[in-house]
């Protein structure tokens, strides 16, 4: 007898209630968060402070700025390496939109380069095609967790003259040769939002080893001032400043969490490797690859449909939104991260940025092109992956992972009858 589908009315594979939220809560959270709550400072505050360095000191950064958002943090990167007017900064085709979008805040045009399948990150061999006499950054993302071969990219920037931005807001504590990400590039910037594995809420992290990209970075971050709020301040824009400071409570919240996110990375990691066993041989399945030199954080446990075998190639994307809710029904808490790969948002096609063709128009501005026939590979991802968070996240335990493995096993032996 075949498994009857829960989406058909059969019993889903992992129980209502099963499945336990991001990101878990302990006395520690609640100590730290009702402390900065009882102090006297609830605007950038000693939370602040203390979570920079600590932060600097956990990933191995000299200098670390607590911001409130991952965008915020990418903004100050673009800004630290003297990216500006007219400038072209290297992005993948596929990330989240604030990964281009943050160059069009620094009036610069994002140009994109497609993505290799296997790794889903920026192929590394399409960069040096991209490069022109305008190109001033490369924002390499480390997508859902799987760190970007930086020697390589190292070796072509500096070959170019060109610096190097890490997006590594999914990406603590992922290791390329051994050496966390946010430490290969010029500098980088991690997202500390509800769903990242160092999680507050919101907020975000700009990181550096260099002085002066961190004093670049600084005068942005308030207002265009160049002393902190730490220092006595003389409330004057030297240059162009934005407000994305970080505040007292969400920094003790980080500060809490920071604490835990070596034990985090360990569980995942234990249950990303028990997932991946179970889904081995389960048909129409592409597993995620873990390259050599690389040590993924699992951040999103990324799976590809096979839709050639499927006999979905024609439907591809709407044949993967019904395997998702099919999934869904088993309970298995997946969902499609981006549908959208970023040269086709409307931003980027109608360039409508400030308005007025704006940054795009502006006489310092070459000419991009952003015709979606150069990324194929990136639309043929986004039209067939679905994606895993919480799932492999603590509090869940092994037992979720198998479970979970279950659910996606029996939709896809059972993929015939949707
Ligand atoms: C790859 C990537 N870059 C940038 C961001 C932006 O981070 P935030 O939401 O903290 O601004 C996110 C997360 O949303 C992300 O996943």
């Amino acid at each position: 007898m075949p498994e009857t589908l829960a989406l058909h009315g059969g019993t889903p594979a992992v129980p209502p209630g099963a499945v336990k939220p991001w990101p878990p809560i302990d006395d520690v959270d609640r100590q730290m968060v009702m402390a900065s709550l009882e102090g006297d400072v609830h605007t950038f505050g000693p939370n602040c402070t203390a979570l920079e360095q600590e932060f600097a000191a956990w990933n191995g950064n000299r200098f670390a700025i607590t911001t409130n958002s991952g965008t915020a943090a990418l903004h100050m990167c673009l800004a630290a390496c003297d990216c500006g007017v007219g400038d072209e900064v290297l992005v993948p085709a596929y990330s989240w939109s604030s990964s281009a979008t943050c160059c069009l805040h620094h009036n610069c045009l994002p140009v994109f380069v497609d993505i290799d399948f296997d790794t889903m990150n920026i192929d590394v061999d399409k960069i040096e095609a991209a490069i022109t006499p305008r190109t001033k950054a490369i924002i390499v993302v480390h997508l859902h967790g799987l760190p970007v071969d930086m020697a390589r990219v190292m070796e072509i920037a500096n070959r170019h003259g060109i610096k190097v931005i890490e997006d590594a807001c999914q990406a603590h504590g992922a290791k390329f040769q051994g050496r966390k990400v946010g430490t290969w590039g010029h500098c980088a910037a991690f997202s500390c939002n509800q769903n990242k594995l160092h999680c507050s809420g919101e907020g975000g992290m700009f990181v550096t080893d260099d002085e002066e990209m961190l004093a670049k970075a600084r005068m942005l971050w308030s207002f265009g001032e160049t002393r902190t709020p730490a220092e006595s301040r003389d409330y004057h824009a030297y240059a162009l400043g934005w407000m994305y400071r970080n505040n007292d409570l969400t920094a003790a919240f980080g500060r809490a969490q920071l604490r835990k996110l070596d034990w985090y990375l360990e569980c995942i990691k234990e249950n990303a490797i028990i997932f991946h066993e179970a889904l081995r041989d389960v048909p129409y399945l592409i597993l995620p690859t873990e390259p050599e030199g690389c040590e993924h954080n699992w951040y999103n446990y990324t799976i590809r449909f096979d839709m050639a075998a499927l006999g979905h190639e024609e439907d591809a994307s709407a044949f993967r939104f019904r395997l998702v809710e099919a999934m869904n029904a088993e309970g298995v808490q997946t969902g499609v991260w981006q549908s959208f790969i970023l040269p086709a948002m409307t931003v980027f096609q109608a360039m409508n940025g400030y308005g007025q063709g704006c940054p795009w128009s502006c006489p310092h501005a070459a000419p991009v092109n952003y015709s979606l026939d150069q990324y194929p590979v990136a639309q043929d991802h986004c039209n067939r992956h679905t994606g895993l968070t919480n799932p492999l996240r603590p509090p869940n335990g092994p037992e979720v992972a198998r479970m979970t493995a279950a659910g996606i096993r029996k939709v896809m032996e059972n993929a015939h009858r949707l």
